[in-house]
């Protein structure tokens, strides 16, 4: 009897058989200097806090921030992302505490480049966590972030970062015509060597939850969504990019990553510049909270959901996994 099936020259699985195989034929990687680690900085002396939301993510002083910094370093972590902590009664309207020369992101900044000097220093330029309201900016009387005002202000934020030696500026509060005015007022003070990684396309996103713990920056009253975008949101978040691109931005990032893959790949396929893509909070708390239960493997379902945002299009992912990640690694 003749066999009546027909021949299968196309067989998917040879390439699967052995590890060397599968490691032979893989297309995408996830390394460890493609990854930016987030620090959330507080201006007490010394010591840490966990945030409970995020297990393994800390609040930390500067001197605790600067060890840890190090190790990161050590373990192969090229980039920090930093956050300040401003003590509560030093918030006002505006957020002017945010652009103080001794101000919280300023001393870390300067203690992490003395310290680790080859270490790329991002800082996230936003006033939801210096502002008395929680708003990413001066709100008018019906309680509406004003745009212009805003802006001048995060030029002059961004002026004090770069002062203290931040070798990357991310603006995160998503104001119109951001990227063109932190752009001018570095180039303004010189610091036209100073890149700016802009959240490009960042939606008003319910994953932020644990990170507002984190920064203490919820908002007292309402929500974001006057100024970031709404999840319905696709050929939006391209004409975001392209503002930003136009306006001089040298890198552009989506957030969240895992709810936007779609839109990771829709902007790597549309721009030619490095795309970041922030893995945030609420990812990284779901994935810990479920490996806590032991319902889901913790290291395996990390690298998959990182995997993913990389294949997706992402070159440099925000995670709060990325020490994980290096110990894993550096494991094999
Ligand atoms: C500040 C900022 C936020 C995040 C990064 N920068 C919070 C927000 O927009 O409400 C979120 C990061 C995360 O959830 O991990 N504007």
């Amino acid at each position: 009897m003749p066999d009546p099936r027909p021949p299968l020259l196309r067989r998917h699985r040879r390439l699967r058989r052995t590890d060397a195989l599968r490691r032979l034929a893989r297309e995408t990687h996830l390394r460890v200097d493609q990854l930016v680690w987030p620090l959330f900085v507080t201006p007490e002396p010394s010591g840490q806090r966990e945030v409970p939301s995020m297990p393994g993510v800390y609040q930390m002083s500067v001197p605790v921030a600067v060890e840890a910094a190090k190790q990161a370093s050590a373990d192969g972590i090229v980039a920090v992302l930093i956050f300040g902590l401003p003590p509560e009664a030093e918030k006002d309207a505006v957020g002017s505490v945010a652009w103080r020369e001794d101000g919280v992101v300023q001393r870390a900044v300067r203690a992490l480049k003395k310290a680790v000097p080859e270490l790329c220093v991002i800082t996230d330029l936003c006033f939801c966590e210096y502002t008395d309201h929680g708003h990413c900016g001066p709100l008018d009387e019906r309680g509406h972030v004003v745009n212009d005002e805003t802006l001048a202000n995060l030029g002059i934020q961004a002026v004090s970062h770069a002062e203290a030696g931040a070798d990357v500026i991310a603006p995160s509060g998503m104001m119109d015509g951001m990227v063109g005015a932190i752009r001018a007022a570095l180039d303004g003070a010189g610091h036209t060597q100073v890149p700016v990684m802009s959240y490009a396309a960042k939606y008003a996103s319910a994953f932020y939850g644990p990170f507002r713990d984190a920064a203490q920056s919820a908002p007292a009253f309402g929500d974001r969504r006057g100024y970031q975008m709404d999840a319905a949101q696709s050929d939006e978040a391209l004409r975001e990019v392209e503002a930003d691109v136009a306006e001089g931005a040298d890198i552009v990032m989506v957030k969240p990553a895992g709810p936007c893959l779609d839109i990771v790949r829709r902007v790597k396929d549309r721009f030619g510049l490095p795309i970041a893509a922030y893995q945030v909070s609420g990812e990284y708390a779901m994935i810990k909270a479920a490996a806590q239960r032991g319902w889901l493997e913790h290291d395996r379902v990390m690298m998959e959901s990182l995997l993913a945002i990389r294949r997706a299009g992402a070159d440099i992912v925000i995670t709060y996994f990325a020490r994980d990640v290096a110990r894993l690694t550096r494991r094999g």
